[in-house]
């Protein structure tokens, strides 16, 4: 922080100058689309995160509201809002870290891919804000589908001269945190002692949990990996048809977002041995893009680590996996590119 102006006689200078001097490590997030199902309880979780000194919250409708809400939180953070397009720039201006939840979820028989037409447009006017006011921000990307949307941010950030793949990561989380949950009801322990690793993509067969992986290590019969894959990959689809129509997965979508985000910020900070899965720009396969483990740093995505080895049962799943994904990603680059 710069020197301290000398006091003025003003209550709120002085205020402001001892939370300057304490020195608290604090990092400039914003929301994009946090009026939304998943938004709102993400912007919760992010203003008591002790790791955010400001905290944006720009959607085009109802950003007022949740920001006048949010803000009365007595938790360090300073929270502004932002309404519609004129308002992006301010929001995304000298931010850390932009979290995108923004676009429409599905309803039952949808597929994710079905939201391509409406949200890979609205992914494209976020990610151009994001290109022009914060370009070294690291980005977490939850619009879906995420197959695709990845490679449409990385293609705007290409054409405006400003990508560094390893601050674009396609959020994963709930993958993990889906397969950890169900992981430790088949074990009956804590899932919060469960890890399992989830690669591929975020979609059907593209998200493939790596069962053969998981810690602390343990042994499934067939039926129950066949069972697990099963549940993990359709848990999104087990939400969807329980909300009936009002949308899909919004708090444990928060919940996972706001994991990763702290993860990430962690990484920022410079901690070590921050390690989690994620959608990125990838050599582990033939594909452009693929999910893995990661470690997280200062510049993001520091590490990408090989998927380790794998039972036949995975392998399998695997050549399904890339089989979905090489379209998925193809048809986000296309957009952009066309
Ligand atoms: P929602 O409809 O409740 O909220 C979306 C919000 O985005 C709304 O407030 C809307 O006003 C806003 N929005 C629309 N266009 C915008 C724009 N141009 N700029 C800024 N904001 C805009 O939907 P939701 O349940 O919060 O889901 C949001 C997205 O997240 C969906 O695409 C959904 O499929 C996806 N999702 C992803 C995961 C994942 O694991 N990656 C999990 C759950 C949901
Ligand atoms: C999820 O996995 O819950 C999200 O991708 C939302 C969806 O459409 O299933």
């Amino acid at each position: 922080h710069p020197p301290s102006p000398p006091m003025q006689g003003s209550t709120s200078l002085r205020r402001a100058d001892c939370r300057a001097k304490g020195g608290a490590p604090g990092f400039k997030v914003a929301i994009l689309g946090a009026a939304g199902g998943i938004g709102q309880p993400l912007a919760l979780l992010m203003k008591m995160n002790p790791l955010v000194s400001v905290l944006h919250l720009y959607d085009v409708v109802n950003s007022p509201g949740v920001t006048a809400d949010v803000s009365h939180m007595d938790t360090g953070a300073v929270v502004r809002g932002f309404l519609g397009a004129p308002q992006l720039e301010n929001a995304l201006v000298g931010m850390d870290l932009v979290i995108i939840p923004a676009g429409v979820p599905r309803k039952p028989g949808m597929t994710r891919d079905d939201l391509f037409k409406i949200n890979a447009g609205i992914v494209r006017t976020l990610c151009e804000g994001v290109a022009k006011c914060c370009p070294h921000a690291i980005v977490n990307l939850i619009s879906n589908p995420v197959n695709s949307t990845v490679p449409i941010a990385a293609e705007v950030f290409k054409k405006a001269g400003i990508y560094d793949p390893k601050r674009l990561l396609g959020v994963t989380t709930l993958d993990v945190v889906r397969a950890n949950t169900f992981v430790a009801e088949v074990l009956g322990i804590d899932p919060r002692e469960v890890n399992v690793p989830v690669v591929g993509g975020h979609s059907g067969v593209t998200i493939l949990p790596l069962l053969s992986q998981v810690k602390p290590p343990c042994s499934f019969t067939s039926e129950e990996i066949y069972h697990l894959t099963n549940r993990i990959q359709n848990g999104g689809t087990e939400v969807v048809e329980a909300k009936a129509g009002a949308g899909s997965a919004t708090l444990s979508m928060a919940f996972a977002a706001a994991k990763f985000a702290d993860a990430c910020l962690r990484g920022l900070r410079g901690d070590a041995g921050i390690v989690e899965c994620a959608f990125v720009a990838s050599q582990v396969t033939e594909l452009p893009f693929f999910a893995s483990k990661v470690r997280l740093g200062r510049g993001g995505a520091e590490e990408i680590f090989p998927l380790g080895p794998l039972s036949e049962y995975e392998r399998a799943g695997l050549d399904k996996a890339k089989e979905e994904l090489a379209g998925s990603i193809e048809k986000g680059v296309s957009f952009i590119r066309k």
